[in-house]
């Protein structure tokens, strides 16, 4: 194969194998899995639900602006939806007065930069967080459920209703397989996937340091 071919193997795959090291670098970035152990205050939970209600709150919006869009519209899922599961964690979670950190603000900024005019924008922060949070996401909401004693409330933001993820997931690798991007616009896809994990490591790393 040249340069100059056509790339044979589904976007899916490609998007998956391509990013694997963004993804082990957001996994062992060190936050998560200390949450997931129990090790560090139920505070330090409620601040990664506070930083998440910014970013969805932000990526919902951009849902909303795109649902319209013939490529980026594919990807609007009503179900998907997790500023109301947020905002009932938080509340439970009584979170108080945390504030976005610094990363999650510059998180929001790429968001209103790509995500609500750029089909490939949105794609590729719609697929980081909802793919992951189902995903790994399964495994981390009962990990930390269990470690901080929650039953039912303030960890809702783990649970979709009505969605089966690992159904889900096939499907969603189907549309993303079928999205018409063109050559550039994949490309541009495939290295702002790699941006939104840099944007999520980023605010996991500020979240550690907070916290440890
Ligand atoms: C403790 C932290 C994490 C664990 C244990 C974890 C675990 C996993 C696992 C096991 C899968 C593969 C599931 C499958 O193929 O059926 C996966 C996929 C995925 N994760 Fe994570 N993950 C973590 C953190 C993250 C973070 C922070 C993000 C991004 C914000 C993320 C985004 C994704 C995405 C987008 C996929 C789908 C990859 C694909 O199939 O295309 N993960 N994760």
């Amino acid at each position: 194969m040249t340069l100059a071919d056509p790339p044979t193997e589904r976007l899916s795959v490609r998007l998956r194998t391509g990013t694997r090291p963004d993804h082990d670098a957001a996994q062992g970035s060190g936050f998560l899995d200390r949450l997931a152990a129990g090790s560090l205050p139920r505070a330090a939970y409620a601040d990664l639900a506070t930083q998440h209600f910014a970013i969805y709150e932000t990526l919902e919006q951009a849902a909303g602006a795109m649902a319209g869009d013939p490529v980026a519209g594919r990807f609007v899922f009503p179900e998907l939806t997790r500023l109301p599961a947020l905002a009932a964690d938080l509340d439970y979670l009584n979170a108080g007065t945390t504030e976005p950190l610094p990363a999650t603000e510059e998180y929001r900024r790429r968001l209103r930069e790509v995500a609500f005019t750029q089909p490939w924008g949105f794609v590729a922060h719609h697929y980081t967080r909802y793919l992951g949070d189902l995903s790994g996401g399964q495994y981390l909401g009962p990990a930390i459920a269990k470690a901080y004693g929650l039953d039912g409330a303030g960890h809702q933001f783990f649970v979709f209703d009505g969605v089966k993820p690992p159904a889900f997931r096939t499907r969603y690798r189907e549309l993303l397989d079928e999205a018409s991007f063109s050559p550039e616009d994949e490309t541009l896809f495939l290295a702002e996937v790699t941006e939104a994990y840099r944007l999520n490591i980023a605010v996991l790393a500020e979240l550690k340091e907070r916290w440890s």
